[in-house]
């Protein structure tokens, strides 16, 4: 995508790159959806095997995990060792695992990388395991007429970013940069600043490496670029529209499908069909996901206008959906409870640190206290009326 970049001032500007000063440490943490997981987890950045700080929020020891479901963004390395070594009763030798994946070859990469990642003393059947495509679930998106037409084709949906890359925060990066490489700042716009923040970005994800592109960027221009980018994922995967969110119901439903199979199993003293069930997806899949479950919601939108409003925010798609991000329910049996509504508990795990549940700000919940909180969205939540288009003129829609 650099190749896009005017020719005439291409040749010069590796060489001027070279010249500046190396890069001020601390972009990384701005790089959003193209954040590398250790940002997340930065014990790894030493040691990528190591477990770090513990969740915290344990159970007491008469609680026996029952089932792990975990949603996980393609990414570079996987916290497979981590996730194993959390949950050895689950990963124990010779239990069934569930391995589904979105079609794209990356997550077919990852799921197969998931698989290996366990490690030869984990036997899961060889290769038994396969890993099943399911587009309907880990791409419900394209799979969403209504998404499809009112968001992912809709110019409309891109207002907020495209007013943001002319605005006044942009307009200062841009002559910052033009500057940087002693160029008119017309020879620059937006788009051109992003594909030279993302190959920063891509050099560090990938390699491990400061590019000298990130030379060019001072950490206030990188908070600039990040909002940008999740201005964007605001409006077309997160809060700016209904459908985002209501699109991954169809997701939301089949994991308490699995968890309610689960409990069913437990009560009757079966085996548990599938303790392991493991999904491999794209930011695109977790973040709708979260949404749906009110994760992250600041109490104003985010929008052009509102840069400095927003420091605090929220929505933060680095810190939410870097690479190899992964939302894990776990279902635990306990015994010796007082009541039985305590003898099946959930916790929700993302990127490896526990999540607080809405309804109780604790880290641990019932499952029945989790399912009435969802109830409406588990039983009226209907992905195929929800992404219906509706009959009348579309055009029209999108000026509601
Ligand atoms: C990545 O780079 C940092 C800083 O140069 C270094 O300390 C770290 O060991 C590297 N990590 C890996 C996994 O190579
Ligand atoms: C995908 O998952 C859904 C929900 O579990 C299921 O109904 C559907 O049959 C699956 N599709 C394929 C191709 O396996
Ligand atoms: C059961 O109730 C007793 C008394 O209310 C309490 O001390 C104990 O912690 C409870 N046990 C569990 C597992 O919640
Ligand atoms: C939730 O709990 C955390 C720590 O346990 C606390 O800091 C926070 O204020 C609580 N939030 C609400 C809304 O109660
Ligand atoms: C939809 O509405 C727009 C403007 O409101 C109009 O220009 C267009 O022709 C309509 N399309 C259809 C298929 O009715």
């Amino acid at each position: 995508a650099v190749a896009a970049m005017a020719p005439r001032w291409e040749a010069g500007l590796l060489l001027l790159l070279l010249v500046l000063p190396p890069a001020s440490a601390g972009l990384s943490g701005y790089f959003g959806t193209k954040s590398r997981y250790e940002e997340v987890n930065p014990h790894l950045v030493s040691d990528p095997l190591s477990l770090g700080p513990g969740t915290g929020g344990s159970l007491p020891a008469s609680c026996t995990p029952l089932q792990l479901r975990a949603v996980l963004r393609h990414g570079t390395r996987y916290p497979t060792a981590g996730m194993a070594a959390r949950f050895p009763a689950l990963f124990a030798a010779r239990r069934r695992l569930a391995l589904a994946s979105s079609s794209k070859h990356r997550c077919l990469q990852s799921g197969a990388a998931f698989r290996r990642g366990l490690g030869p003393t984990l036997d899961f059947g060889g290769d038994e395991v396969e890993v099943e495509v399911n587009d309907s679930l880990m791409r419900f998106f394209d799979h969403c007429a209504k998404f499809v037409a009112l968001v992912e084709e809709n110019d409309a949906a891109m207002c907020q970013v495209n007013a943001f890359k002319e605005g006044p925060e942009m307009k200062k990066v841009l002559e910052k940069v033009a500057s940087a490489l002693c160029l008119p700042v017309e020879e620059l716009n937006a788009d051109l600043v992003q594909v030279a923040f993302l190959t920063c970005s891509y050099e560090l994800a990938i390699k491990n490496v400061t590019s000298p592109w990130c030379s060019l960027f001072s950490e206030e221009d990188a908070k600039v670029l990040e909002y940008l980018n999740d201005l964007k994922q605001y409006w077309k995967r997160g809060y700016g529209y209904d459908i985002n969110s209501r699109s991954s119901c169809v997701l939301f439903q089949d994991i308490f499908q699995h968890l309610d199979k689960a409990v069913e199993e437990s009560k009757s003293s079966k085996p548990i069909s599938s303790p392991l069930i493991v999904q491999v997806g794209h930011a695109e899949t977790l973040q709708p996901l979260l949404v749906l479950m009110g994760y992250f919601k600041d109490d104003e939108p985010l929008l052009a206008n509102n840069y400095a409003q927003q420091a605090q925010r929220k929505f933060r798609s680095g810190r939410i959906v870097p690479y190899a991000a992964n939302l894990v329910f776990v279902l635990y049996h306990c015994d010796h409870v007082n009541t039985s509504q305590e003898e099946y508990q959930v916790q929700l795990l993302l990127n490896e640190k526990l999540l607080s549940f809405h309804h109780s700000n604790e880290t641990t919940s019932t499952y029945t206290d989790l399912k009435n909180y969802y109830k409406d969205i588990l039983e009226n939540c209907h992905f195929k009326e929800e992404c219906e288009l509706p009959k009348v003129n579309v055009t029209a829609i999108d000026e509601l």
